[in-house]
């Protein structure tokens, strides 16, 4: 058998994300262990290996393979389009990707609109739709106070509640994208452990 080497999001999505790896029979020890900085925790008997990475670079260590798999957010293979199978939703972490603006904020098109955002491709994206000509200003957090100082007109975003919006006079106008985390697999991985990725995809669907 095989070992699995699968990339986790660091953070309260992949704790949920491991349960229900765990609930599915792939559990290793520590994993979930907040006093130890251990990054990589294996469980030889069931062929896994776990490593916590930062959410947005799930995607790289799966599309260089140095992950066979992985779950990473919607949101994060919308910008970076990896060359990688989405295999699965796993339904948790249901947000999305929005345009939100200041109450009184009207689009006149005559102008070009600046967008703030931690995600710049799925902002050029989105407006060369429609046609829309756009100044992004990249931003890598607290993307909301960008209209309230006048740096941007509008932000693209991630809405989960709501909350941050509202409690910042913001108010969401156009969806852009609906977001949930997806099981991930490097292309050749899938080919050369296709026997233990979908054994663990038939059992993750079971547990979901
Ligand atoms: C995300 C997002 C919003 C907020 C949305 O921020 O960028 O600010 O969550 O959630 P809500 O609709 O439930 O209020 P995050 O906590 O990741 O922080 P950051 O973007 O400032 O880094």
């Amino acid at each position: 058998m095989e070992i699995l080497n699968i990339a986790l999001p660091k953070g309260r999505l992949g704790e949920k994300v491991y349960k229900v790896f765990e609930r599915a029979g792939y559990g290793a020890e520590d994993v979930l262990d907040e006093k130890t900085r251990k990054l990589v925790f294996e469980n030889p008997a069931v062929g896994v290996r776990y490593f916590w990475v930062k959410p947005s670079d799930v995607a790289i260590y799966v599309e260089r393979g140095a992950a066979d798999i992985g779950v990473a957010g919607k949101d994060i293979l919308l910008e970076y389009k990896p060359e990688i199978y989405e295999l699965l939703d796993l339904k948790l972490g249901v947000c999305r990707l929005a345009v939100a603006a200041k109450k009184d904020f009207s689009d006149t098109l005559d102008f070009t609109l600046r967008v703030a955002t931690k995600f710049p491709n799925v902002a050029m994206d989105y407006y060369a739709g429609k046609g829309r000509d756009i100044d992004v200003i990249k931003l890598n957090g607290s993307i909301e106070l960008a209209p309230i100082l006048g740096l941007s007109d509008v932000i693209l975003d991630i809405v989960e509640t709501g909350a941050t919006l509202r409690e910042n006079n913001l108010e969401p106008i156009e969806t852009v994208a609906p977001v949930s985390a997806r099981l991930v697999a490097n292309t050749s991985s899938f080919q050369f452990k296709n026997t233990e990725i979908n054994g663990l995809l038939e059992k993750l669907k079971g547990a979901l």
